[in-house]
């Protein structure tokens, strides 16, 4: 097996720095967005755009060109929306086999970027988390998902967006989708987090509110990148975690929340999920296999 995440090196270097600041961009957002770390901002936010928006509800709903009936079924609304508002998360989307076979095809043969590099190249390039050449690669972004008729389906369903509704209780005025490939690699975790942010435990700062779905579109298990989330977490945050970084050490995470707060979400390919990304999260690194997930964000 190649071990060239051993080069370590000068591009690495550059590497951490480009993926650092690409980290800050997408998920430190812009200053003042970063007030909505503040669970008040957010909420205030909700009640603003609320009041715009009842002022014309039919505009800002038919410009989300809402489908007319919904993939899903055998979900509730409202005990989605109940369990995002307690624990931070909301279980029981789940898309079918036709629709995770197109995603997953759509995202074989298109090519991805690294974020921080310009290189394209489609995930069959990627052997033990490295391209053809040695440079080791964690992730890749797929391009042009908004040309994948199957995300396009899921991001403007009906009672997806009607659960996105009733948690920001205002109609999203963003969407945006990532398609994203976490590549399985021999590297040790503690590397993995020096060089891909995601791996560490942050909340997103996306907007001024926001909520993500999350669907797996390969088998995901312990050791093929679980999300893992701390419930709870999307209320309650001491002063010190508002105030510094939005990234936090496992220990420290541990120790104001408790171990037993963590959940490890694992499921097979089609599994889905709704969630405040406002609460602490992370991609465990895959080791086994390659994490196929699609990501919408609403804010
Ligand atoms: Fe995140």
């Amino acid at each position: 097996m190649t071990i060239c995440w051993k080069r370590l090196s000068l591009q690495n270097k550059l590497r951490k720095l480009n993926l650092k600041n690409d980290f800050h961009k997408r998920v430190g957002g812009k200053y003042l967005e970063r007030l909505s770390r503040f669970h008040g901002v957010r909420k205030a936010y909700s009640v603003a755009q609320n009041k715009i928006q009842s002022l014309n509800p039919t505009f800002y709903r038919n410009r989300l060109e809402i489908q007319d009936k919904s993939i899903f079924t055998g979900i509730s609304v409202k005990k989605t929306v109940i369990a995002m508002q307690d624990c931070g998360v909301g279980f029981g989307l789940q898309l079918s086999t036709n629709m995770v076979e197109e995603i997953s095809n759509f995202a074989s043969r298109t090519p991805c970027i690294e974020p921080g590099f310009h290189e394209e190249f489609l995930a069959k390039a990627v052997k033990d988390g490295c391209l053809q050449g040695g440079r080791y690669v964690m992730r890749g972004l797929v391009n042009n998902v908004k040309n994948c008729q199957a995300i396009e389906q899921i991001v403007h369903d009906p009672l997806l967006l009607k659960i996105v509704r009733k948690y920001l209780t205002y109609w999203p005025t963003l969407i945006t989708q990532h398609l994203t490939w976490s590549f399985a690699s021999s590297m040790p975790e503690a590397e993995i987090k020096k060089s891909y942010p995601p791996t560490n435990f942050h909340y997103d700062i996306a907007g001024y509110n926001f909520m993500t779905a999350y669907f797996y579109i390969t088998d995901i298990d312990i050791d093929s990148g679980p999300h893992v989330m701390i419930k709870y977490s999307h209320q309650q945050k001491p002063l010190q975690m508002l105030l510094a970084s939005n990234c936090q050490p496992d220990d420290a995470i541990f120790n104001y929340y408790g171990k037993e707060n963590q959940i490890v979400i694992t499921g097979a390919r089609g599994f889905g999920f709704v969630q405040d990304p406002s609460c602490f999260h992370k991609v465990k690194p895959p080791v086994t296999s390659n994490r196929l997930i699609l990501q919408i964000r609403y804010s």
